[in-house]
């Protein structure tokens, strides 16, 4: 019997991979989502009926407790988490020390020459450690677009991500997910590290273009400069971890670093990868314009103004 537990389980990554493993119910697997808030997950639609375990990175006291007969973990470090010598290491200590199997760790593209991430740090410590690991490296997510620039699309009409004219390769989370997945049903994946990407990467142009053709009105590119975007940000009053992280994903955007494009999440999984267009569709009501009665300004301004 494997028993599975995920960290992040509420976040992007870990909220698809509960999702994945409920509904394709492995015989002989068990799953449990390790929350800060077990009230607040069991409310979240599509995982109510998972197995939920109060956890904190910064808790010591919950570590022992979550990793109760764990075979593997599924290990998603959280951005708010930074310190990881202080919060990730010692969870990992005490995983080695229950005798955990195979730790599958969520790390970012690039991580491995990039030490200014923490996740670089976390994927060094796993080869001091007798835990085998499976490091995947994806792109970056597609559901940044739906969460984080979510705002700047659906109200100012406007990409405002300092990019430059990189190219940048998106991946789907449920796509994360899925490779996660296959790495801890099948096996062969010790000890290796897997970037894994989308379809095809583009510049900011191209995805502006992407939006407006779904959107029905013009979204803009607007390549701020990264000292420009900082300031925007911390004027908006956004946490200066969160505007550092960001900065420091698209600088290597602007530099080239984040626009490759393999096959492995095709090796892993047997299928392609979801793309950014269909994806851009499948949420588009997430930026679209709403009236105070709550009628979209889309459809009016279709009415007024059809496009060729
Ligand atoms: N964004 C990208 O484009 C991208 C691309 C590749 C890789 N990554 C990597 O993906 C990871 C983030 O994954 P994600 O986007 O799925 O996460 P996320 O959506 O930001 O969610 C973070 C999760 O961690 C939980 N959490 C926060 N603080 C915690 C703590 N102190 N103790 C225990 N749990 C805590 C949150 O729980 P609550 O619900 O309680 O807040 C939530 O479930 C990062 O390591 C990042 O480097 C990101």
């Amino acid at each position: 019997m494997e028993k599975i537990l995920i960290t992040g389980a509420t976040g992007n990554v870990g909220l698809s991979t509960l999702k994945l493993l409920q509904s394709r119910n492995y015989p002989d697997v068990e799953f449990i989502a390790a929350v800060r808030d077990i009230e607040r997950a069991r409310k979240i639609e599509g995982i109510s009926d998972c197995n939920f375990c109060h956890f904190e990175f910064d808790e010591p006291s919950t570590y022992e407790k979550v990793l109760e007969g764990v075979t593997q973990i599924v290990l998603i470090r959280p951005n708010q988490v930074s310190d990881v010598s202080k919060y990730i290491f010692p969870f990992l200590a005490k995983a080695e020390k229950v005798g955990v199997k195979h730790i599958v760790f969520v790390s970012i593209v690039g991580a491995e020459r990039n030490r200014i991430f923490a996740n670089h740090r976390t994927e060094n410590h796993f080869k001091k450690m007798s835990i085998p690991s499976t490091i995947l490296r994806p792109s970056v997510y597609m559901q940044n677009l739906s969460s984080l620039h979510r705002l700047d699309i659906k109200d100012h009409d406007r990409i405002n991500i300092p990019a430059g004219a990189g190219f940048v390769n998106y991946i789907d989370v449920r796509d994360v997910a899925e490779a996660i997945v296959a790495i801890l049903i099948n096996p062969g994946h010790k000890n290796q590290a897997y970037e894994i990407t989308g379809p095809e990467s583009f510049d900011f142009y191209q995805i502006a273009k992407m939006f407006s053709d779904d959107l029905g009105r013009e979204i803009k590119y607007a390549k701020p400069s990264t000292i420009r975007f900082v300031r925007q940000k911390l004027h908006d009053k956004k946490q200066l971890l969160y505007v550092v992280t960001l900065s420091l994903l698209y600088s290597a955007a602007r530099n080239g670093k984040m626009n490759s494009r393999n096959d492995v999440f095709e090796s892993l999984t047997g299928h392609t990868p979801r793309n950014l267009v269909d994806f851009i569709h499948e949420y588009r009501d997430c930026w679209i314009k709403s009236d105070p009665l709550g009628t979209p300004k889309k459809s009016l301004k279709r009415l007024r103004r059809p496009r060729l």
